[in-house]
């Protein structure tokens, strides 16, 4: 798909539709009066007959068999005096899906008068939405679904600002493919995304994106000392690959932040085996790992001034022959010794050491994000993103870069409890603190390998990596969460 810009009048746009925004409450405005005019007062209509209330992504469309748009698409665009703008991305996805599905390939976007003084990041949204929407679940079908038609995207400038436009056409286009990116790796299962595979991903579009990657392999990650992460790797067949990749974007910066992601390509539980029941979903146990990957690659397309290392261990969980048993102890890249009560805790075990390895790298900030526990879904259900952090103000900052881009996170305390429940009797810590609040144990325990002067923040995805049910702008399946925030909080502390 491809996103631009044209200069026209909204009435003279030539076009399979115009897609028209439009408030649920106070007069019509920009583009919606002005074609209201040239419609004789169609769209006025539409609201006051009651058939659309301008609720956020609800549609109305209109023939207009002898103009030269043909078509328009009223999207509801919520309550102005709630507006964001990312609820744009929500409008052009919605208005992509909508219209790609009856066949239409060519649309126009008016944007609200609204957006004017905002326009980089208004027109973002739109392509990130526009492009993040045709994302394809069905590619392993003999006739993939090409239900998507829409193959050019047209943003009405208006008297807008066109060089800010372009820009954010250029950013959203990358952040959309990078979500989409981020949610082919996490579909692809796990036969096909095996840790070699994932490596040879990153391995790709790091290249294609200037940013340097280096692949450990087992012998390297047996040198690191990562004895933790090598636990889990064990009982696998398939090799474990260390994923380092590196963006220098600011060479006077002593400043590092570290994108840290759990690369389970499958996760069995090991030989604390989970039940069958939606087993085949733990190939999405990558999903982390896959948004540090597509994230890296956004950022060196986008170039903030800002130094990132992106860290992903990649490995199977399985309960082979050589598995890791419960009662094992194994050994930490920093030396903390790990009583395994539960071998299906296994993304903390692998996590464990990839921060250490930031540790080593000089990472200065640290995020870490993995579907890390079934208790984040039982506490935010698939509603939100839990975050926790060893530091109020670095999270803070992070949950409102992170709010404005449409994806939820909301902060879970770390009280000392929570690392007293993960003490071992014989080793420094074990790997499960029992059912009370399991994500916050799993946050303790992760804490334990972070220095107290790095700000760091944890968030887990378990609850938003992937989605049963689609939505007007977003296919079931997976998320691409936490691409968008991770790359809008790196652009964040350019400098
Ligand atoms: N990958 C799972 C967490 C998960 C559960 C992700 C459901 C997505 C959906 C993780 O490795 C796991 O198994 N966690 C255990 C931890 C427990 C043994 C302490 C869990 O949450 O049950
Ligand atoms: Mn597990
Ligand atoms: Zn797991």
């Amino acid at each position: 798909m491809q996103v631009r810009l044209a200069k026209d009048a909204p009435n003279a746009v030539r076009a399979g539709a115009i897609v028209v925004p439009v408030y649920s409450d106070g007069e019509l405005t920009g583009a919606a009066k002005a074609l209201d005019a040239t419609l004789d007062g169609a769209i006025a209509d539409v609201r006051s007959s009651g058939e659309m209330k301008g609720k956020l992504a609800e549609l109305a469309l209109i023939h207009a068999k002898n103009q030269p748009f043909h078509r328009v698409l009223l999207v509801g665009l919520g309550d102005e005096a709630k507006a964001e703008p990312y609820h744009l991305a929500r409008l052009a996805g919605a208005a992509v899906r909508y219209l790609g599905r009856r066949g239409i390939g060519d649309i126009a976007i008016a944007l609200p008068p609204s957006v004017q003084g905002h326009e980089l990041m208004s027109a973002s949204f739109v392509a990130e939405g526009a492009i993040a929407v045709t994302f394809d679940t069905t590619m392993y079908q003999a006739k993939p679904d090409k239900s998507s038609k829409v193959d050019t995207v047209t943003i009405l400038a208006g008297d807008l600002d066109v060089k800010a436009l372009e820009a954010g056409i250029a950013r959203g286009t990358i952040l959309g493919e990078a979500v989409n990116f981020a949610r082919r790796l996490a579909l692809t299962p796990a036969n096909d995304m095996t840790p070699t595979d994932l490596a040879k991903e990153a391995k790709k579009s790091s290249k294609a994106a200037g940013v340097d990657i280096e692949i450990l392999d087992k012998e390297q990650i047996e040198k690191e000392g990562m004895g933790s992460f090598l636990s889990v790797a064990q009982g696998s067949a398939q090799p474990p690959k260390f994923i380092v990749m590196t963006y220098e974007g600011n060479p006077h910066s002593k400043e590092k932040l570290a994108l840290v992601g759990k690369g389970i390509t499958f996760d069995t539980g090991g030989i604390s085996l989970k039940p069958p029941e939606r087993m085949e979903e733990m190939k999405y146990d990558m999903s982390g790992g896959a948004a540090v990957i597509a994230a890296m690659a956004a950022i060196g397309k986008l170039k903030p001034k800002i130094n990132v290392i992106g860290l992903v261990p990649a490995t199977e969980n399985m309960p082979g022959g050589k598995a890791t048993k419960p009662g094992d102890i194994v050994k930490a890249m920093n030396g903390k010794t790990i009583e395994v009560i539960n071998t299906d805790a296994e993304g903390r075990l692998i996590l464990c050491d990839a921060l250490c390895y930031a540790a080593k790298l000089g990472a200065t900030k640290i995020i870490d994000t993995a579907t890390l526990t079934g208790a984040v879904v039982i506490s935010l259900g698939h509603a939100a993103s839990a975050a926790v952090s060893n530091d109020d103000a670095f999270v803070q900052e992070f949950l409102a870069r992170a709010k404005a881009t449409g994806e939820r996170y909301w902060q879970m305390p770390l009280y000392e409890d929570y690392s007293t429940a993960m003490k071992s009797d014989i080793a420094d810590l074990k790997n499960t603190g029992g059912r009370p609040a399991g994500t916050l144990t799993a946050g303790a325990f992760l804490k334990a390998f972070v220095d107290d002067k790095t700000p760091w923040i944890h968030l887990d995805i378990a609850g938003t990596a992937y989605l049963d049910n689609e939505s007007a702008w977003q296919a079931k399946g997976p998320t691409g969460t936490p691409v968008r925030a991770l790359v809008t909080f790196a652009e964040s502390l350019s400098s």
